[in-house]
């Protein structure tokens, strides 16, 4: 079963508005104070994206589908319909022409062109069964990374291409890593992340869903205590971090109200500009640590820095706006 709870996220789609309020307050004017979910498993990707609000109540286009379908045989024949040779030696060219035009398509019409949720081939060669890349977004996204000069270390193949003097196109396919790979092929679509450490251990498992729900497979090939013992500690790591969170929500509605308040007494906008930038800063740190998901688990210590920045940001913004007059 893929709708399973764990004490701080699990596999069940529960509306995390309800579970905490204080997020339909600082998403509005977004899509996600209507509706924000839980994620689940795998196999659900398309149907929940069929019911969320975000879609009913907004007009959404068919990019939505790009990490939520098998996609790529849509883009292949959207490409070869504007025009590109039909063979396989062009298929990276159609996808990529595809991509351009089912993205941009109104979501109703794009979803008429899949039928599945991720499937074998996102994430395989059909013949080989070796792991591919083919998502346009990562591709560029790669190349463009590859072509800075941005340190990699994390990255051995990019370092190897570029001491090597940066012969042709970084291509991710042909030189990435066995271990790169196993990271990349989800990066295609979990960009928000970075995933690290556990790309050493094989993946064994394509049952996807929380990990905390299966302690035996996902946790115990590197710790050797109870499953008892290993899900108490995570859970101890996940109830400190979701208490700094909440401390840090509170200081972005406390700035959010503040910046109101002062907007109402008609305090001129260029004024609030400065809190208007900290409150940017503070809410970007703490959207990163409620959307990811772990809940601080095998990073505490950066989730931990990311919050208290959120913090720190959120009160000098109150701080920036008290200076631009008094409400009394
Ligand atoms: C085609 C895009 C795509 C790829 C590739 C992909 N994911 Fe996902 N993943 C998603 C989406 C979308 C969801 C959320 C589904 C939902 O909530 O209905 C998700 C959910 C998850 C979840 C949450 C499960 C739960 O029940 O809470 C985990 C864990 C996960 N993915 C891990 C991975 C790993 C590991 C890989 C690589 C081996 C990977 N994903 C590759 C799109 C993708
Ligand atoms: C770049 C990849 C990507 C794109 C594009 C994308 N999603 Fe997702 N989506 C994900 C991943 C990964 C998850 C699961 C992890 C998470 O919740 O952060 C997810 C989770 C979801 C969920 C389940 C949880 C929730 O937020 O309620 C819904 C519904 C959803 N997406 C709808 C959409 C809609 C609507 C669009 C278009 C506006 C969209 N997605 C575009 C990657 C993507
Ligand atoms: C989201 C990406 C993703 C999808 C989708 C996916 N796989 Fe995999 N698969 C992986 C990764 C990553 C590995 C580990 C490869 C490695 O160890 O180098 C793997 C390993 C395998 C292996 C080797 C088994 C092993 O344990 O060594 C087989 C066989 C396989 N997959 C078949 C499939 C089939 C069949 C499907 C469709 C039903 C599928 N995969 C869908 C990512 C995926
Ligand atoms: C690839 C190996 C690997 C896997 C798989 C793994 N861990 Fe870890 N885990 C580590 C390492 C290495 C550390 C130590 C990190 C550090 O000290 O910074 C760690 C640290 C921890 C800690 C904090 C230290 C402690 O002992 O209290 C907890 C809790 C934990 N892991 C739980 C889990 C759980 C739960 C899972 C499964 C969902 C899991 N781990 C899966 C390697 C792994």
């Amino acid at each position: 079963m893929d709708i399973e709870r764990t004490k701080h996220g699990g596999s069940e789609a529960f509306q995390k508005l309800d579970d905490d309020p204080r997020w339909r307050e600082i998403f509005k004017g977004y899509a996600f104070s209507i509706d924000y979910r839980e994620e689940r498993g795998h196999a659900y990707m398309l149907s929940d994206q069929d019911m969320t609000e975000r879609l009913k109540a907004v007009k959404q286009p068919g990019a939505c589908l790009h990490c939520h379908s098998a996609v790529l045989p849509a883009y292949r024949q959207a490409g070869i319909a504007a025009g590109l040779p039909a063979e396989e030696a062009h298929r990276q060219e159609q996808i990529m022409k595809g991509f351009e035009i089912v993205c941009a398509m109104p979501y109703e019409e794009a979803r008429k062109l899949v039928s599945h949720p991720v499937s074998c081939g996102d994430c395989h060669h059909p013949e080989t069964v070796q792991l591919r890349v083919q998502r346009p977004g990562f591709l560029n996204g790669l190349r463009a990374l590859a072509a800075s000069n941005e340190p990699l270390p994390h990255l051995p193949s990019i370092e190897r291409w570029r001491s090597e003097g940066r012969k042709g196109e970084y291509d991710v396919n042909a030189m990435a890593t066995r271990q790169e790979m196993r990271s990349f092929v989800c990066g295609q679509c979990h960009v928000e992340y970075y995933f690290k450490g556990e790309g050493a251990v094989k993946i064994s498992d394509h049952h996807v869903r929380s990990p905390l729900l299966n302690v035996s497979n996902a946790c115990q090939t590197c710790h050797h205590f109870s499953e008892a013992e290993i899900k108490a500690r995570a859970e101890a790591i996940q109830d400190r971090t979701r208490a700094l969170m909440v401390r840090a929500e509170e200081a972005v509605l406390a700035l959010i109200k503040d910046i109101e308040s002062r907007q109402v007494a008609g305090t001129p906008s260029e004024q609030l500009k400065a809190s208007q930038e900290l409150q940017r800063k503070a809410q970007w740190r703490l959207d990163f640590v409620a959307a990811e998901n772990s809940m601080g688990f095998h990073a505490p210590q950066e989730t931990a820095r990311v919050l208290a920045e959120a913090i720190d940001y959120a009160r000098q913004g109150q701080l920036a706006a008290l200076r631009v007059g008094s409400l009394e």
